[in-house]
């Protein structure tokens, strides 16, 4: 059983879509063992995005991780990694497929929705970003 590092970004919080994110990661076999809602600090978005630091969106992107609520969650269940992108879709929803996250609520490449980590090592330091051990329940 494997757990990833997901969340739910200020542009879908806004929109209200919190319940139905969740319900598409439940319905798809994935479990949240841990859930929080957070307004990051820019300091603490650049800090998450540090691996982007060097990009040309980096501004944009901190800016608008920190522009409202996020719901950062950890999801456990058989490859949820791989899972979790599925349900996602394709980071530009342009390109995302049909039936995903992205594809259904996605209003851009940079305001997506959602961010799910792209792999074991990332996902266990960003879950240690924003949970402590004792706040995951499986
Ligand atoms: P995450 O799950 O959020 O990490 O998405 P990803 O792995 O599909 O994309 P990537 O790690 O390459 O980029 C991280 C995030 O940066 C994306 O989810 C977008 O929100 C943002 N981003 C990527 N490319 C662009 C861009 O060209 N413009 C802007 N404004 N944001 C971008
Ligand atoms: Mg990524």
């Amino acid at each position: 059983i494997e757990r990833t590092f997901s969340m739910i970004k200020p542009d879908a919080t806004r929109r209200n879509l919190t319940g139905a994110i969740i319900k598409m990661f439940e319905d798809a076999g994935l479990k949240v063992v841990a859930s929080r809602r957070v307004h990051m600090s820019l300091r603490e978005a650049e800090g998450f995005y540090a691996v982007h630091k060097d990009r040309p969106f980096f501004g944009e992107l901190t800016e608008f991780m920190s522009s409202g609520p996020t719901v950062v969650q950890v999801l456990e269940g058989e490859n949820a990694i791989a899972r979790n992108r599925e349900i996602m879709g394709a980071t530009n929803p342009s390109e995302a497929e049909d039936g995903t996250i992205r594809k259904l609520y996605a209003e851009s490449i940079g305001e997506n929705s959602v961010h799910g980590s792209d792999a074991p090592e990332t996902a266990a330091e960003e879950i240690a970003y924003w949970f402590a051990g004792t706040d995951i329940v499986g």
